[in-house]
């Protein structure tokens, strides 16, 4: 897993143009997956939302306009330029979204003080995977709810085609959107070294969620992990 800071300085280089690679390179699809996220969030019709890792704040800008406008939606991230993107997009478009600095290895927050905490392609980035999970279970109210999108490991027949994907073509793709080969190249390692949907089940049960569910899309590329407290 890599280091806290290297990952922070990693996303601070490529803030600005995240959001167009993110698009650029999953066709899309990204969209239609964090729909499904905040599809099931919008399900519980919770009174607050915290997203961790919100870097540029899609997940919470998106989820404001599909949740009541009385639901608290706050933001947390440790990449002060992925916060200031966030903080300019939901003042551009009007979204009383509070974005704040915290580190997932230890969130300013107190314990069971959250009702539904949601994290994408986040999880994959700690430094320290249990100690990220921990933190997550620790902030979570008793019957509450955290759901995690997140890269997962493909079918085998789909593997082939995700490799070249994810291997050869991100890193050309994006390194030429945000200047940064690097970044996309750890994007690859970064999903290589993470558990499938099951693995991750595993982790969540250890750190003390239960009712962990899952749904895979694109071939299990990607998985949308449910799990309550
Ligand atoms: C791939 S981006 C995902 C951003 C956003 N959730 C989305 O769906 O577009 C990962 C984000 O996680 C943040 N991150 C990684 N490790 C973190 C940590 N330990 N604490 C807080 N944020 C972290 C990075 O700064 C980055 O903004």
């Amino acid at each position: 897993m890599a280091q806290g800071n290297v990952v922070n300085q990693m996303f601070s280089g490529i803030a600005s143009r995240y959001d167009l690679a993110n698009r650029v390179l999953s066709f899309g699809l990204c969209v239609l997956w964090r729909n499904r996220l905040i599809a099931s969030v919008a399900k519980l019709n919770p009174k607050e939302v915290v997203d961790l890792a919100t870097g540029s704040g899609d997940v919470a800008i998106a989820m404001s306009e599909s949740l009541p406008s009385t639901t608290k939606i706050t933001g947390y991230d440790f990449c002060e330029p992925m916060l200031d993107i966030a903080r300019s997009r939901a003042a551009h478009e009007n979204k009383s979204i509070e974005f704040l600095t915290g580190d997932c290895m230890k969130l300013p927050m107190s314990d069971a003080s959250c009702e539904v905490v949601t994290i994408a392609y986040g999880v994959r980035n700690f430094e320290h995977r249990e100690q990220g999970l921990k933190e997550l279970a620790r902030i979570t109210q008793n019957h509450g709810s955290v759901f995690i999108l997140e890269f997962s490991q493909p079918s085998k027949l789909f593997w082939p085609l995700h490799f070249i994907h994810v291997r050869i073509i991100s890193p050309i793709l994006a390194g030429l959107l945000t200047g940064d080969f690097g970044a996309y190249r750890y994007l690859g390692s970064s999903i290589a070294d993470f558990p499938d949907a099951d693995g991750l089940t595993v982790e969540l049960k250890k750190v003390g969620f239960s009712e962990v569910t899952y749904e895979l899309f694109l071939c299990g590329t990607v998985a949308l992990h449910r799990a309550k407290k």
